[in-house]
């Protein structure tokens, strides 16, 4: 089955939004694999967004995101990525409509609240750098057959 990393940053964190965003995940029927917190390293962060390292924008995301502590997670099932970042919404929250997780509780882009990983090759990518293979559960919730037919 098909896994995403999904993180809530620091922002996410200190507002208390930790709750809401893995009850919206649960009830619309992933299945939480992997979950942790931690006070990312500068090294970590800068690793995790190496894709953006020499835009402008870079120092700044490598500090916010190594500011605080955030909720580190692997959720799994049908098509979790792409879904996965239509829940999550834009990444300017003012660009990003209500009910998506950014529209509801952000307003700049560098406090969006939330990463999502933005394609199944980076979830790998991501899920390797966050996560040992064994932090992961492997199991079967009662109500596949209830979301899946
Ligand atoms: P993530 O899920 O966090 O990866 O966001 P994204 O995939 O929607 O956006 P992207 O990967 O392009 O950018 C990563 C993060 O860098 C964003 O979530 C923003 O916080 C920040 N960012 C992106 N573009 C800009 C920008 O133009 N200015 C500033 N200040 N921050 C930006
Ligand atoms: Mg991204």
């Amino acid at each position: 089955e098909e896994l995403s990393f999904i993180m809530i940053k620091p922002d996410g964190v200190q507002r208390g939004l930790i709750s809401d965003i893995i009850a919206r995940f649960e009830r619309k029927g992933y299945k939480l694999v992997g979950i942790k917190v931690l006070v990312p390293t500068q090294a970590l962060a800068a690793k995790h967004y190496a894709e953006h390292d020499g835009k402008p924008f870079f120092p700044k995301l490598v500090n916010f995101l190594s500011s605080g502590p955030v909720v580190a997670m692997v959720w799994e099932g049908k098509s979790v990525v792409k879904y996965g970042r239509t829940m999550i919404g834009a990444t300017n929250p003012l660009a990003s409509p209500p009910g998506t997780i950014r529209g509801d509780y952000g307003i700049d882009t560098g406090r969006n609240i939330i990463h999502g990983s933005d394609s199944v090759e980076s979830a790998q990518r991501e899920i390797a750098l966050w996560f040992k293979a064994e932090e992961l559960a492997d199991y079967t919730p009662s109500t596949a057959a209830w979301v899946y037919e």
